[in-house]
């Protein structure tokens, strides 16, 4: 059938679109489109190829999940081996590494490195022609890998097309495909709610999917991608380092790692080590190291390669993050929500630079899964700053008589029925906020960080005071009647000093935000998000309690869905939730605020940054790198990850990353950390 020229050129425009704003937010961390919106575009191209078929093509966003389960992968030959690495395990093997260099190059300058975080997903190689995706496999063993194509095409941050008129006419780039710690642990919970199988790691949940015979699967799974090297390609090398490499795989529409860094010697790269270690737990993936490759192209192809490993590159792995240990109790946690988890109480172990004596075990069903007994010897795991968790017990370990624990049929708590609906994973104390430990925990949640922010109030204190019966609910945190000066200097390690400085905190927090507040609450899967949405709906608390009996008003909020509508409701029709919010804003206990008020108590400038996008490279040493990213989000403006023509300013602290260069190059605004600060007043 000939097509109108208009409709083809409708349905290009369409594709362009939909793949630019896939690369905005998959490579470049900045969305411009709300979902809605994609939403709308995505289907108004598929309209248009259900009404004209002939318009379909494979390059099609709407193609992705075009391809039927499949019996079995083919094999893949590589034209340029995918290598692995050696290892290093301590900063002198990384000298060593150096030195090696330095000898085989005759040189006595340091070497320029590309410093890289290891991630920890699988290995996959691209292959486009003439700008197209026509091929993902997988490494296999270097030589010959499996042919995953139909489930890397589902992947929405690997562009099925490259932008650009100069990309080569064969191109093969490599990479990894991760599973952002997030989209793990949705997976997991809803594997677990579901009561299915769960993945040890993000890595396993990664490399499962993609091996999944029907791209439906690996569709439904939020992998990603971050692009490392290149194979081959039809015009050799590509630029004269590495990292300019991959700014041109970038600028062609692959995601390259954000953290990414050029630095200098075996010093630079010492740095690099140390400041990504301390930032690993606040990466939205896993890496398990670092890689440092030697940049210069041309020094690379003189090092050449040793089996199966370049001389030129090496991974500096992070102390192991699993660990044996033994398992010599089983004890029943009670939470906010009433939930009842199981908790290994284990023989102390280094996990990862950190003693890990306690684990989670999740709940029931997922203890009985893995028939963990008291006894037993366990792979226990810790990531980020996840709490850490039971993976599996070692069969042949275990001892006779191991104890199998089973559910208690009262809480451990209060005493109360412990109830678990036929159709539910999670066993929760009936006992509510008569329990002692759910109103704990429910107080302890209230005072957090991320809710009211008391400083100094922390879990210790919270134990105390709800021991000593001073206070019994969040309000009374606010009653001078009951937490003062006086009524904390009793407590263990609480000096005069430290209880003012405590009563100070509770000063500060009573000016908080409406979406802090709402989240402060505890209300049963209302997050930060959600909370946030809540506020800008309503705008008041007031509105939101009065909608709360109405699910449909509930779920005109962006998010929210009837389940959550039916926590929120179930919530506000509590009494004694109704009596607790009462007490604290009746008495002028709290002030809430809208996000701009909030900013203006402070004694900063609301607004002052609208409009402004920051991007901040290196850490920081006044503050940390979120509270930085809040200061500039509660003066309006935005941060990005990712550095572009619309970047404002980049704020740089000690190490940055090679989004510095990237910004001088865009003449952007370069802020140290003092010219920040006074930006922000
Ligand atoms: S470069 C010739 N860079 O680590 C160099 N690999 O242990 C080949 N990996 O198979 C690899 N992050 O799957 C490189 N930034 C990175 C990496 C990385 C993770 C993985 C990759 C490789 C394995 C080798």
């Amino acid at each position: 059938m000939r097509l109108p020229g208009d409709i083809r050129k409708r349905a290009e425009r369409l594709r362009r679109e939909i793949s630019r704003h896939d690369y905005l937010y998959y490579a470049l961390d900045r969305p411009e489109l709300p979902d809605a919106e994609y939403d709308r575009l995505f289907a108004a191209l598929q309209k248009l190829e259900q009404t004209y078929p002939a318009l379909i093509n494979p390059a099609s966003p709407t193609q992705r999940v075009g391809a039927l389960p499949i019996a079995g992968f083919a094999s893949v030959p590589h034209a340029v081996p995918m290598l692995s690495l050696d290892n290093a395990f301590s900063a002198d093997q990384v000298e060593a590494f150096d030195q090696r260099i330095r000898d085989r190059l005759d040189c006595s300058d340091p070497v320029q490195y590309s410093a890289e975080p290891k991630l920890d997903g699988l290995a996959v190689s691209l292959r486009y022609e003439s700008g197209v995706l026509v091929r993902g496999a997988t490494r296999g063993d270097g030589r010959v890998g499996e042919d995953v194509t139909g489930n890397v095409r589902t992947i929405k941050a690997i562009p099925l097309r490259l932008i650009g008129s100069d990309v080569p006419d064969v191109l093969e780039v490599r990479g990894e495909v991760y599973l952002p710690i997030a989209g793990f642990n949705r997976l997991n919970t809803l594997a677990r709610e579901r009561g299915e199988k769960v993945f040890a790691n993000p890595r396993n949940a990664a490399a499962g999917s993609l091996r999944q015979l029907d791209p439906r699967i690996a569709a439904s799974r939020p992998l990603r991608l971050f692009v490392y090297g290149v194979g081959e390609t039809s015009e050799g090398v590509l630029a004269a380092t590495h990292s300019e490499t991959m700014h041109k795989l970038s600028r062609w529409g692959l995601p390259v790692c954000g953290e990414n860094a050029v630095v200098r010697g075996i010093e630079g790269c010492l740095e690099y080590f140390e400041s990504l270690g301390r930032r690993r737990a606040t990466l939205p993936y896993e890496i398990d190291g670092v890689v440092y490759k030697v940049d210069q192209c041309s020094l690379q192809a003189e090092l050449g390669f040793v089996s199966r490993a370049p001389r030129w590159a090496i991974a500096h792995k992070f102390p192991a993050q699993e660990q044996l240990t033994v398992v010599r109790a089983v004890d029943w946690q009670v939470g906010r929500t009433g939930a009842i988890t199981p908790v290994a109480r284990l023989d102390p172990v280094i996990v990862g630079g950190v003693t890990v004596a306690n684990a989670t075990l999740h709940n029931i069903d997922e203890l009985e899964r893995k028939d963990i007994r008291v006894g037993d010897t366990v792979i226990v795991r810790r990531a980020g700053d996840v709490i850490p968790e039971v993976v599996a017990a070692l069969a042949d370990r275990r001892p006779a008589g191991a104890i199998q624990p089973t559910l208690p049929l009262q809480c451990p708590a209060c005493g109360a029925d412990v109830i678990r609906p036929d159709n539910e994973v999670v066993a929760r104390c009936s006992g509510g906020l008569f329990c002692s430990a759910q109103r704990k925990e429910a107080i302890k949640h209230f005072v957090s960080r991320r809710a009211l922010d008391v400083v100094g109030l922390g879990s210790k204190l919270v134990e105390q005071l709800v021991a000593r019966e001073i206070v019994s609910n969040p309000a009374d945190i606010f009653d001078p009647s009951k937490v003062n000066a006086d009524s904390l200097a009793g407590f263990e390690r609480m000096a005069e000093k430290s209880a003012a400085k405590v009563m100070q905190a509770i000063e500060r927090s009573r000016d908080v935000s409406l979406a802090r507040f709402i989240y402060a609450l505890g209300i049963r899967e209302v997050g930060e998000g959600t909370a946030q949405n809540l506020a800008r709906h309503f705008g008041s608390l007031d509105a939101l309690m009065a909608a709360s009996d109405d699910p449909e008003a509930l779920q005109h909020v962006p998010d929210i869905g009837p389940v959550v509508a039916q926590h929120i409701q179930a919530f506000f029709r509590q009494s004694h939730n109704r009596d607790v919010i009462t007490q604290i804003t009746a008495s002028g206990g709290l002030r809430l605020q809208s996000e701009q008020g909030v900013a203006a108590a402070d004694g900063c400038s609301a607004g002052s940054l609208t409009g402004k996008t920051f991007v901040i490279t290196g850490s920081l040493e006044r503050m940390s790198r979120d509270d930085a990213q809040n200061e500039v989000r509660r003066r309006g403006g935005r941060v990005s990850t990712s550095v572009s023509a619309k970047t404002s300013y980049m704020v740089v602290g000690k190490s940055p990353g090679s989004k510095l260069g990237k910004a001088q190059d865009l003449n952007i605004t370069v802020l140290d950390e003092t010219a920040f600060l006074r930006l922000l007043g």
